[in-house]
C-alpha cells in the first residue's frame, strides 16, 4: 500500500510542476505567478479540491503523442472564498503556453456544468496562447463548448474572468460573455487579431499593449471592468468582488456583519450641492458617505466617468449603485455611460442585487457624433434595463433630473419603488434658460425679458415639489438623512415580488 501512496504523491508532484521548472522560472521572471500559485491567493487556504489532475490530451499529430503533461495546461476544481464555494479554472502557461486543447476544454466544461447544477459561481484565470495549434478543429470545438456554456450560465451563476497573460483570437469571447473581466497591467492583453495581423491587413502599426492591454480595455474599449498592477492585487480584488455577489440567481448576496450605524447622519451632505446649478460636485462623495464603512467597489472606473457604477453595502446587504457624476460632462447620459450602466443594472437584476440610483442629470449629451453613433438605441438600453428590472429600486435625485433622462434614471414611472429627492432637486423638461428661450422665442433678443422668463421658469420648476405633489417623488428628504432613508427603504423592499409577463426572453435593443 505504501508504495501505491508514494506513487500517487510522485504523480501529483509531477503534475504540480506543470511544464517544468525552467518554464515556471520564466513565468516568475515575467512577474507572473503560476496557475497553482494564483489559486493559492484566490482561494481560502487549504480549500482547493482539484479535479482531472491527471487528464492528458489525446492528440498524436506533430509529435504530440510523446509530449504529455498531466492536467494538460489547466488546473480545475473548486474551493472557497471567505467560506463560500466557487468553481475555478486556472490556465497554466507553462504547458503548451496554456493553449486550449480538446481535453483542456473538457476540463473547463466539467466545472462549468457542475457550477450550473450546484448554483455556484465560476472564476476563470486566463493565461493562454489560444487554440492548441497542433489540434486544429478539435480545439476550436472545445472553445465553442466553453462559449455555449458561458451563454447557458449567464444569469444563472456569476462568472468572473481574470486575464493574467495572453488572451487572443477566439479565446477572448469566453471572458467577453462572462459578467466581469479583470486584467493585470503590463502582463495581460486581449485582442481578436494581434499586432502582426493588424499590420498585414490594415497597415496600422500598434503595440500589443496599445491594441489590447489593460489600459486600453479599461479606458477605451470597456472590455475590462478593472485593471490591477500585479497578479496578487488582481486576485485579492477578485475575492472582494466575489463577496458582493450571490452564488446564483436563486440566492441573495451574503449579508455581512456591520459596524456602521444604520442611522448615521452625514451633515456634510447638506452643503454638498453648490448654490450655482452649473457648478459640479463629486457624486462619489455621496456614495462613500452613505455606504457602510465608506466602502465602494467601483467598476469601470476609468470608462464613461459621467456615470458611476459599483457595489456598496447598506446594513451589510449588497447594493448596486448607479450614479450620474456631475464632474464629468456635467453628468450627461451619452452612448458609453448608457451602455455601462445598462449592463450593470442587468447584472444586478439577474442576481437579486437591489439598485440604488443617484440622479443629477442635465439630459442626454447633444452632438452629431452621439446621434450618428446611435445614442437612441444605446440610451434605450439603460431605459430598458431599468424598466425591466424587478429587484428593489430606490432613487435619490440630488439636483438635476431633466427631460427624457429624468424618466430613464429609475424614475417612478418605470417602476422604481421608492423615489426621494433632496430639496436642491430640479425636475423639469430642461434647464430654465433653455426652456425660456424656446417658450419665449420672441423675446430672444431682449436679455432683460429673457432673464425674467428664466427666473419665472426656475421658480416654478427648479424644485422637487411639483413632482412631489403628483407623487412622482415619495418624499423630499434632508441630504444628511440619505443613508438612513435609503437603507430603511431597502429593508422594507426585501419581500418585494413582481409577477413577470410570459415570454421566452425580452428583446433588449442591442
Ligand atoms: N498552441 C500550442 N502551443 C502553443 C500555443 C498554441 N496556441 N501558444 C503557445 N504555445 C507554446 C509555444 O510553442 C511554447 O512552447 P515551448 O515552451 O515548448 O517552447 C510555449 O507555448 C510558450 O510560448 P512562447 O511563444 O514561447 O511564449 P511567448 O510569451 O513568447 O508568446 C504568445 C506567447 C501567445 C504570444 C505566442 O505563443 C503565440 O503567438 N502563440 C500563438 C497564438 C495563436 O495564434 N493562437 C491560435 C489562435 S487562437
Amino acid at each position: 500500500m505504501l508504495g501505491i501512496v508514494e506513487q500517487l504523491e510522485a504523480k501529483r508532484a509531477e503534475a504540480r510542476l506543470g511544464g517544468g521548472r525552467d518554464r515556471i522560472e520564466k513565468q516568475h521572471e515575467r512577474g507572473k505567478l503560476t496557475a497553482r500559485e494564483r489559486l493559492d491567493v484566490l482561494l481560502d487556504p487549504g480549500s482547493f479540491e482539484e479535479y482531472d489532475t491527471f487528464k492528458t490530451h489525446r492528440a498524436t499529430d506533430f509529435g504530440m503523442a510523446s509530449q504529455q503533461y498531466p492536467g494538460d495546461g489547466v488546473v480545475t476544481g473548486w474551493g472557497t472564498i471567505n467560506g463560500r464555494p466557487t468553481y475555478v479554472f486556472s490556465q497554466d502557461f507553462t504547458v503548451f503556453g496554456g493553449s486550449l486543447s480538446e481535453t483542456h476544454a473538457e476540463k473547463i466544461c466539467k466545472v462549468m456544468d457542475l457550477a450550473m447544477q450546484n448554483g455556484v459561481p465560476v472564476i476563470g484565470l486566463n493565461d493562454s496562447g489560444g487554440a492548441r495549434i497542433q489540434e486544429g478543429v478539435a480545439s476550436l470545438g472545445g472553445y465553442a463548448e466553453v462559449f455555449w456554456r458561458n451563454a447557458q450560465a449567464s444569469g444563472v451563476v456569476p462568472q468572473i474572468s481574470v486575464i493574467m497573460g495572453p488572451c487572443a483570437g477566439g479565446a477572448v469571447y469566453s471572458p467577453a460573455m462572462t459578467d466581469f473581466t479583470y486584467m493585470v497591467r503590463d502582463t495581460s492583453y486581449m485582442f481578436v487579431t494581434g499586432p502582426d495581423v493588424v499590420k498585414t491587413v490594415t497597415g496600422e502599426v500598434v503595440t500589443a499593449e496599445d491594441l489590447g492591454g489593460a489600459t486600453t480595455h479599461t479606458k477605451k474599449s470597456s472590455v475590462a471592468d478593472a485593471a490591477f498592477d500585479n497578479d496578487v492585487e488582481a486576485l485579492v480584488e477578485t475575492r472582494r468582488l466575489f463577496d458582493f455577489l450571490p452564488s446564483s440567481s436563486r440566492d441573495r448576496a451574503p449579508g455581512l456583519g456591520v459596524f456602521d450605524d444604520p442611522n448615521r447622519a452625514e451633515a456634510s451632505l447638506d452643503t454638498l450641492v453648490p448654490e450655482n446649478a452649473n457648478t459640479p460636485y463629486d457624486m462619489r462623495e455621496v456614495i462613500l458617505k452613505i455606504a457602510d464603512e465608506g466602502d465602494f467597489l467601483e467598476l469601470q472606473k476609468d470608462f464613461a466617468g459621467n456615470i458611476l457604477t459599483g457595489f456598496i453595502r447598506l446594513n451589510g446587504e449588497s447594493i448596486g449603485v448607479v450614479a450620474n457624476q456631475p464632474l464629468v460632462l456635467a453628468g450627461c447620459l451619452d452612448i458609453d455611460s448608457s451602455r455601462k450602466a445598462a449592463r450593470f443594472v442587468r447584472f444586478c437584476d439577474a442576481f437579486n442585487i437591489p439598485v440604488l440610483t443617484l440622479v443629477d442629470v442635465p439630459g442626454f449629451l447633444p452632438g452629431v457624433s452621439q446621434e450618428l453613433g446611435g445614442i437612441i438605441k444605446h440610451g434605450a438600453k439603460l431605459l430598458f434595463a431599468y424598466a425591466q428590472a424587478t429587484v428593489p429600486k430606490v432613487t435619490v435625485i440630488t439636483r438635476k433630473a431633466y427631460g427624457g433622462a429624468y424618466d430613464v434614471m429609475a424614475s417612478k414611472h418605470i417602476r422604481a419603488d421608492v423615489n426621494y429627492a433632496w430639496p436642491s432637486a430640479q425636475i423639469a423638461v430642461m434647464g430654465a434658460k433653455g426652456a425660456a428661450e424656446i417658450i419665449h422665442r420672441r423675446d430672444a433678443k431682449d436679455p432683460e425679458k429673457l432673464a425674467s422668463h428664466t427666473k419665472e421658469y426656475e421658480d416654478r420648476f427648479a424644485n422637487p415639489f411639483i413632482a412631489a405633489q403628483r407623487g412622482f417623488i415619495d418624499e423630499v428628504i434632508l441630504p444628511q438623512s440619505t443613508r438612513r432613508r435609503v437603507l430603511r427603504a431597502f429593508e422594507m423592499l426585501k419581500t418585494k415580488e413582481v409577477p413577470e409577463p410570459r415570454r421566452k426572453h425580452d428583446n433588449i435593443p442591442l
